[in-house]
């Protein structure tokens, strides 16, 4: 066995079934509704990763870039700050910015990486991966749902919990209160919070990061169908939706939804779901929630936290916060 092997851990929160099951109610409670809608965690399959992997480079979608600019810029200074020997990432992915924060805090005492994510595939890819970079540090993935399973995630050591890229945006107001109240009920006096968060900006360059002009948002839209015709046995036409992207001005969110382009009828034979679209319906996929730096620090306040830092870019484009527990 390689060496780095030794210092992963793999904890299963969730498996195939219970994310089976979920897309199952999810699809089923979102085409019954009025308006129709689907929630974002399903455009992320294979495809639908590497098309958001593509979305990241896109000259028109800047958060990535943004956060990369800070994290390259402070993430020495987080790291001392939050003194944490422990770091926890939600939502990690492939991990790619996180080695930024790892390398940060390696130098100051970092024990243990617990990156935890609904993907098993990625997360154990990316837990070898930062395994065999950094020689002793304890990795222990989580394969787990951020929305149900924090309760359940390991508490040991001076945690830092990150929340990287933006992904807050995509829970509805609700939600969010719900998910930091319970974030900050698992953290002990001495944990910190690192939030990335997009900023409230120009309109039209909010609209333009999410309706590119390569298409390739367009398409990560549309994958949502391809996933559910895959995985349901649906026979959603991909093609015959358009991709939508509008700023709502009133909420301060990006909405991504799906136009029927004719009156159509879908059958998704897994769930003996029969619906109907007429021309031009609308059905939202996404919404991606923009932040005020005021706005932001009151809702960690509200769920109990402490905010410290705020750390943006030049342009003032992004923000990582830094609270404590
Ligand atoms: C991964 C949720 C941060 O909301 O900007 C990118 C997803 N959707 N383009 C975002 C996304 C359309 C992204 N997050």
């Amino acid at each position: 066995m390689p060496a780095s092997q030794a210092a992963v851990r793999l904890t299963r929160l969730i498996d195939d079934d219970y994310l089976r099951k979920a897309l199952e109610h999810d699809v089923r409670a979102g085409l019954t509704a009025s308006p129709k809608w689907l929630p974002p965690k399903w455009f992320y399959d294979e495809a639908g990763s590497e098309l958001f992997s593509q979305i990241t480079r896109l000259p028109e979608y800047y958060p990535t870039r943004r956060e990369l600019a800070i994290l390259r810029e402070r993430a020495g200074a987080i790291a001392a700050r939050s003194g944490a020997d422990t770091l926890v990432e939600l939502g990690s992915g492939t991990s790619e910015k996180t080695v930024l924060l790892l390398d940060a805090l390696a130098e100051r005492g970092l024990r243990a990486y617990t990156p935890v994510d609904v993907d098993a595939v990625t997360l154990e890819a990316a837990a070898h991966r930062l395994a065999a970079r950094y020689p002793g540090l304890a990795v222990h993935a989580v394969c787990a749902d951020f929305e149900r399973h924090l309760a359940l995630l390991p508490r040991t050591g001076r945690r830092m919990v990150a929340f990287l890229g933006g992904t807050i945006g995509n829970l509805t107001p609700g939600a969010r209160e719900v998910f930091l109240k319970e974030l900050r009920g698992t953290l002990s006096p001495g944990d910190t919070f690192l939030l990335g968060a997009d900023l409230v900006k120009d309109k039209g360059r909010l609209v333009a990061a999410y309706d590119d002009a390569a298409g390739v948002t367009a398409a990560f839209n549309r994958n949502v169908l391809h996933v559910i015709d895959r995985e349901l046995d649906a026979d959603f036409e991909p093609g015959a939706f358009e991709h939508v992207a509008l700023y709502d001005e009133q909420h301060d969110w990006i909405e991504m939804r799906l136009r029927a382009t004719r009156a159509m009828a879908v059958h998704v034979r897994a769930l003996n779901l029969r619906v109907s679209f007429a021309a031009g319906e609308e059905m939202r996929t996404e919404i991606s929630a923009k932040f005020r730096l005021d706005g932001l620090r009151a809702e960690l306040t509200a769920a109990g936290f402490t905010p410290d830092q705020t750390y943006t870019d030049p342009e003032g484009d992004f923000a990582l916060l830094l609270s404590r527990a």
